[in-house]
């Protein structure tokens, strides 16, 4: 059974205040005995900030994205090495706004995944279908390919080593949730894609995941947690939120 965990991606919001007052709000409310891992990944900028408040709190930091090379002449890139540097334990890699946005390829995806790995950062895989996909029944298929991807390119083992967030790209942002029948199917799938290596690695759930639906998704039996976008930019419901994933 992979170890729970819930997760914020506060994406590209806020201000070097408003992020040092939400870090400030939830090392306040973390029980230092609570058992899933917190972990929050503020926009880039405010990761020093951020890491100094949740220093002395058990609540880990991460970043929302990794360049593919380590340090050299790559302007305007932020290496693995630099994130952990910083303080950063995760690194979200292959979040469907950089695959659709930004164009990122299942290909330099893995090669992220790589190079975070490589500097001791732990990536969180990121994986989904769009609307049209699920529409043509494809969604076993484009999870199974992504995440083919990165076994291709350093092995099962590593894979099975790092945590993966199942977020259907229809679900994010749009207050529409996977069901948890839908989201369950998923993860058992990505689960039997792993085999005996894969029974221990973390699988999240997440896309519009709020305190209301969260506690019938955290109850899946291959669902670890939660990545959490809108609802985790405010302290109290992500707290809420968190106390879903150990009930
Ligand atoms: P929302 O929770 O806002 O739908 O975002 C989900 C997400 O993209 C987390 O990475």
């Amino acid at each position: 059974m992979g170890k729970p965990l819930i997760a914020g991606n506060w994406k590209m919001h806020g201000t070097a205040e408003s992020a040092r007052k939400l870090a400030t709000q939830l090392s306040q409310h973390r029980s230092q005995d609570a058992v899933a891992e917190m972990i929050v990944f503020p926009p880039l900028l405010h990761i020093p900030a951020v890491s100094d408040i949740l220093a002395t709190s058990s609540i880990s930091i991460g970043a929302q994205n990794v360049s593919q090379y380590s340090n050299g002449a790559y302007t305007g890139e932020v290496s693995a090495e630099m994130l952990l540097d910083q303080g950063c334990k995760y690194v979200l890699v292959g979040h469907s706004e950089r695959r659709a946005v930004f164009g990122e390829s299942d290909q330099t995806v893995a090669e992220k995944f790589r190079a975070a790995q490589n500097a001791g950062v732990i990536p969180i895989l990121c994986v989904g279908e769009s609307f049209s996909q699920r529409q043509q029944d494809a969604t076993l298929e484009v999870v199974a390919k992504q995440i083919s991807a990165v076994i291709d390119l350093v092995g099962l083992d590593k894979v099975c080593q790092s945590v993966i967030a199942y977020e259907p790209v229809w679900a994010i942002g749009t207050g529409e949730t996977a069901s948890p029948e839908q989201a369950q199917e998923v993860h058992a799938a990505i689960r039997t894609q792993l085999g005996k290596a894969g029974r221990s690695t973390t699988l999240l759930y997440g896309g519009s995941v709020n305190k209301g639906n969260a506690a019938e998704l955290f109850k899946q039996p291959d669902i670890n947690g939660g990545l959490v976008g809108g609802a985790s930019l405010e302290a109290d419901e992500f707290m809420n939120i968190a106390q879903l994933v150990e009930a």
